[in-house]
């Protein structure tokens, strides 16, 4: 299907938690807030970006960028990121994190940081570091991908992302 991506506009709020719960159900990760996290994040003025892919007319993808804070550098954070389950395994993810990646580089912050399963963000560069630590749920799938200095120190995330 072809598609495009772009950046959210008023109108997408209720498409976007849509899209993160249909691609979120029944993962044993997922909490039923998190098709929230997105337009809370909004409503403080803390969505750094929010990106979405659209097919023929429909929402099928969305990534969300907020800041965060490893030790005293600036990060990123990216998430949620979201793929509709019949449009998954089609690089659309891929596609949407290459594009987030690459305005939270031109962002001139330190680097980006999220929670998920390493065999899909390793090929992104994504990478753990033993100098860095976090001390909420899901740590052990704490990965960075720094663009400046060896990051060092602990991870703070929106306190929204962890409510
Ligand atoms: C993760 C997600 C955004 C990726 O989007 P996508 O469009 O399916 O990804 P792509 O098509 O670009 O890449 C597909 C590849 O990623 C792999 N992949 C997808 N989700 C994965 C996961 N959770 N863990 C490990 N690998 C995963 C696929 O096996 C496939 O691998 P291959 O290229 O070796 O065949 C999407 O699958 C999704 O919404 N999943 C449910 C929600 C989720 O897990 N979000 C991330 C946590 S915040």
């Amino acid at each position: 299907m072809k598609y495009k991506i772009r950046q959210e506009r008023d109108g997408d709020e209720a498409a976007i938690r849509d899209v993160v719960e249909r691609a979120f159900a029944g993962k044993s990760f997922a909490d039923p807030d998190d098709k929230f996290i997105v337009e809370r994040l909004r409503e403080d003025g803390s969505l750094v970006l929010s990106l979405v892919a659209e097919g023929r007319g429909q929402l099928i993808g969305q990534v969300a960028l907020s800041p965060a804070k490893v030790g005293d550098l600036k990060y990123l954070c990216l998430g949620p990121i979201a793929v509709v389950p019949e449009q998954q395994g089609k690089g659309i993810g891929g596609d949407l994190m290459g594009h987030a990646l690459g305005v939270a580089q031109a962002y001139g912050r330190d680097g980006v940081v999220l929670l998920g399963d390493p065999k899909y963000y390793s090929r992104f560069g994504f990478e753990k570091f033993a100098s860095v630590s976090y001390d909420g749920k899901g740590a052990d799938a704490l990965q960075l991908l720094p663009f400046t200095e060896p990051p060092s120190g602990k991870v703070v995330f929106h306190p929204l992302l962890t409510a």
